[in-house]
Order: C-alpha cells, then sequence, then structure tokens
C-alpha cells in the first residue's frame, strides 16, 4: 500500500493531540488518523532562516514541519493568501489588496516546502494537498521532477470567474492548478466556479465523466463534501454534558433558552449581522427579553492581519452596545467570549442550547454547523439556523435556511427556531442526522483518494501503451 502525504500550510499541533481551531486542521487530522500517513506543512514558528523539516511520530501519524522566516510569513500567510486570496475568495473584493512582492514571496515559500517535501518522498507516495495557501504546489513539485499522483482539496469556496480575475495573476494561478491530478471542491458551485472559468476563458474544455482538458493537461476535477463524525460526535457531547463549564452554562441559562455560535474571529463568519439580527429578535419580540441569551464563542485568528484587527474592534462595539440596550440586572442579551475550548466541550455546550446560528456571509462548508446537528439529543433536538451561503447548506436542508444580509429574515428565523414544536425539530434532527451520516468524514476522504488512485493508474496505462 502506497504512502499518503498530506500537506497543508496548517499541520494540527501534536500537543495533546488537540489542533488548532478551523476546519481543515480538524478534517485533515479525523481522515489521516485511521489510514496513517505524513503530514508536512508549516509548525507555526518563525524562525531565522530556513530548516529541514522536525519529525514526530504520533500513533500511526508522521508529523513533519517547517518553520517560516519573518519574510516568509509575511509575504505568504499574512499577505498574499490572507490579504489577498482569502478575502476575494470569500467574495470580499473590498478587503482585498494586491502587492506583487507578496506573490513572489506566495510562489517562493510553495516552492521551498516543494523542496523540502521531495527529499522525503518514496516513489509511490501519494499526495494530498490542502488549501489556497498551496495553489501552486503541484507544479513546484512537477518542475522538481515528481511524478506521482497529486491532488488538491480547496476547503474554501472558489469564486465566480468575475470575483476571480480580480486578482492580478489569476491565469497563471489557475494554470498551476492544473498541474495537479485531481482538484477536489466543496460543493458543486465551487466546481462549476472552476469549470466556467476555464470554458469562458477558453483554457480547455469540461466531459461529462468530470475530467477537465486544459492548458496541455487531463485532471479530474470534483465536488467532494468534507463531513464530521456524526455519531463520535453525539456521544461525545454526552459524555461531556456532566463537566463543569457546562454545568456553569446550563445554572445560568435556567429559564431562559440559548442561542449559541461558534467561528473563529473571522470577517467571512458574518458576526456583526449575526448580532444586528438578534437585536432585531429583541426589538420585535419583547417577550424575549430576559428569556433568551447569544453565547457567541470566537477565538481571535490572523490578528497581524489588519482586516481581522477591524472586525474585532466592531464586533466588542456592536456586543457593548446591544447588551448596554438591552441588558438587565439578572440578564446579559449576548455573552461574547474570545477563547478557544476543548473539541468536545463545545459539543457538549451546543447540546445544551435550543439553536444553533450558524450565518457566515460565505464560507466553504461549515463544520460546526454539522457538529451543532451531531451534537443534538435526538429526543429533544435544537434547531439549526443556517446561512444559504454555507457549503453546509447544500447539504442540511432540515436547517433553517436564511440569508445572512437580510438581517430581518435571520430574525423571524430565530424566533421560530425558538418556538419551533418538538415533533418537528426531531423529523428535522433526524433527516440532517442521516444526510451526516451518508456523507460522514471517511466517505469525503476514500472519495477523494479513490478518484486520485484511479485517475493516476489510468494516466500511466494510457502512457504506457
Ligand atoms: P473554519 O475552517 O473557517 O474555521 P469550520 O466551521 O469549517 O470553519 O471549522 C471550524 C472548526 O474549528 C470546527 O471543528 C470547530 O469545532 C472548531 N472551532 C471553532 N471555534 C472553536 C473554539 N472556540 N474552540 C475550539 N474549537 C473551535
Ligand atoms: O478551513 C479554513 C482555514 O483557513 C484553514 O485553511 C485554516 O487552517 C483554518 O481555517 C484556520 O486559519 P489559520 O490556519 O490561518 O489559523
Amino acid at each position: 500500500m502506497s504512502r499518503l502525504i498530506v500537506v497543508s500550510n496548517r499541520v494540527a499541533p501534536t500537543q495533546e493531540g488537540r489542533p488548532a481551531a478551523g476546519g481543515l486542521a480538524i478534517g485533515v487530522l479525523d481522515a489521516l488518523k485511521e489510514t496513517g500517513g505524513v503530514w508536512f506543512g508549516w509548525s507555526g514558528e518563525i524562525i531565522g532562516e530556513s530548516q529541514a523539516p522536525e519529525i514526530e511520530k504520533q500513533g500511526k501519524v508522521t508529523y513533519a514541519t517547517v518553520g517560516l522566516t519573518r519574510r516568509d510569513y509575511d509575504q505568504y500567510y499574512r499577505g498574499f493568501s490572507n490579504a489577498t486570496l482569502w478575502p476575494t475568495f470569500h467574495y470580499r473584493t473590498d478587503l482585498s489588496r494586491y502587492d506583487r512582492q507578496e506573490y513572489a514571496g506566495y510562489l517562493r515559500v510553495n516552492t521551498t516546502l516543494a523542496k523540502q517535501l521531495k527529499a522525503m518522498l518514496e516513489p509511490d507516495d501519494i499526495i494530498w494537498v490542502h488549501d489556497y495557501h498551496l495553489l501552486p504546489f503541484a507544479r513546484a513539485l512537477r518542475e522538481l521532477g515528481v511524478s506521482n499522483p497529486i491532488g488538491f482539496f480547496l476547503h474554501i469556496p472558489f469564486p465566480v470567474p468575475e470575483m476571480l480575475r480580480t486578482v492580478p495573476p489569476h491565469e497563471e494561478l489557475v494554470k498551476a492548478m492544473c498541474s495537479y491530478d485531481v482538484l477536489g471542491f466543496q460543493t458543486q458551485a465551487d466546481r462549476q466556479s472552476f469549470v466556467d472559468y476555464i470554458e469562458r476563458g477558453g483554457f480547455g474544455t469540461a466531459s461529462d465523466d468530470g475530467m477537465i482538458h486544459a492548458f496541455g493537461r487531463v485532471l479530474k476535477v470534483g465536488a467532494y463534501p468534507i463531513g464530521i463524525y456524526p455519531d463520535a460526535i453525539a456521544s461525545a457531547a454526552q459524555q461531556f454534558a456532566d463537566r463543569k463549564q457546562v454545568n456553569t452554562l446550563r445554572d445560568a441559562m435556567r429559564g431562559r433558552k440559548l442561542i449559541m455560535s461558534v467561528d473563529r474571529l473571522d470577517y467571512s463568519k458574518g458576526l456583526v449581522e449575526r448580532f444586528q439580527a438578534f437585536e432585531r429578535l429583541l426589538l420585535a419580540s419583547p417577550n424575549w427579553h430576559g428569556r433568551v441569551s447569544l453565547v457567541q464563542i470566537a477565538p481571535p485568528t490572523r490578528s497581524d492581519v489588519q482586516t481581522y484587527q477591524r472586525i474585532r474592534q466592531t464586533l466588542e462595539g456592536e456586543a457593548g452596545r446591544i447588551n448596554g440596550r438591552f441588558a438587565q440586572l439578572d440578564w446579559t442579551p449576548i455573552q461574547y467570549l474570545n477563547r478557544k475550548y476543548e473539541r468536545n466541550l463545545l459539543m457538549a455546550l451546543f447540546r445544551l442550547s435550543q439553536v444553533g446560528y450558524v450565518t457566515p456571509l460565505r464560507d466553504g462548508m461549515n463544520l460546526v454547523a454539522k457538529e451543532y446537528v451531531a451534537s443534538q439529543d435526538p429526543e429533544d433536538p435544537g434547531v439549526l439556523v443556517l446561512s444559504q451561503f454555507a457549503g453546509a447548506a447544500e447539504q442540511l436542508p432540515g436547517a433553517l435556511v436564511v440569508n445572512p444580509f437580510d438581517l430581518t429574515q435571520m430574525a423571524e428565523a430565530l424566533e421560530r427556531a425558538l418556538s419551533m414544536p418538538l415533533p418537528d425539530r426531531k423529523a428535522r434532527h433526524a433527516d440532517m442526522m442521516a444526510q451526516l451520516r451518508s456523507g460522514d468524514l471517511s466517505t469525503w476522504r476514500d472519495a477523494f483518494l479513490v478518484d486520485l488512485r484511479r485517475v493516476t493508474t489510468a494516466a500511466s496505462v494510457t502512457r504506457k501503451a
């Protein structure tokens, strides 16, 4: 059996086996723990000059991590990845900026990482690269003579061509993406945006079997929605129900309903609009005063990128304003916590709540939406209020799906969720659990890897013939 080599910018920190907050780290770690393999990427450290990877084995996973120099971090991570690609791919061209030197740094780091990985590769290895930091990684490996199968999965949305074209080197990036053997997207809509870019730009054609012929290459382009392990989450939520923090919140919420939100503190998550829609609920329905609280857990992320500093300030202002307007001596409408929690504890908090309030303005998948559903007590489940712009909305029709730009609609959905009768809640929950079970994390991983093996085997047979 060939080794699986996973490559991503963020490698889950290995201390206590607890990954960073973020869908990629959670998904990849769970998937890799079963198959075993190597996980290569950034250690999270800033170092003086590039060094060989540090190797650490834990169970079936070998972690190979490298530091980034300050210049690399600034240009590749903070710059082109998170100040150009991230906002544009989340449809926020207003927050995106382009700097040629940062782009050069992005390409340089991709090449450096490719060289470091190449030194570790064996001929039978299968390489699976993740996310927007590494769009040109396969091209860099190919230029070094690597001919192993290389697949790529994008965890975030892929924008429509008009949006993508605002990134000046868009064509070079898409051409580089065609050096992969399989390209995976979260949704059919994301996949279609990629195909539209290729076909409308006259760069190639797509065929009915999911293959694309473009820039002189043939590759598979598919939608592989990332999943979770719903039953494992359900039992974790139950097991942690008696933890001290859970009991504290339960006591504080006696006689009150609880709306829960958990996100990285990112402008793509729609947190400001979410608070304002909650404010509308309180304005429209004074009967909820003192009877419902919103708990928003949002650990800061990418705090040295300016747009993230701004969203943090705005949100603090909004939480303070809304609380100042409605709070009573014994009731705080919004509890806003800037910290990470143990994942199982979060699941228990989800189970305690009556509403999961997940309303990103744009999101690749949004694992929190899936985790919320899985954490519920099937006999008395909470209701998911979910943005139509999360990839998860394609798969969770039992949610109350909202447009996060329509504050009144969101407030109405909250009202409906808080008052929904038990039979309706149970039916929606059962329906969503069935969906989560049929498309779990192993389905995602296996579907992608089967395609990667199949496509590359077919190509080598064709080459030999
Ligand atoms: P993203 O990848 O954009 O961060 P997702 O919703 O797909 O968004 O994934 C976030 C993951 O990080 C989820 O598995 C969630 O449980 C975890 N997470 C989010 N916030 C926290 C937090 N405050 N503490 C611990 N884990 C968190
Ligand atoms: O899933 C989206 C994602 O951007 C991952 O790529 C990333 O690991 C995570 O969110 C957290 O962001 P960062 O790695 O920048 O802290």
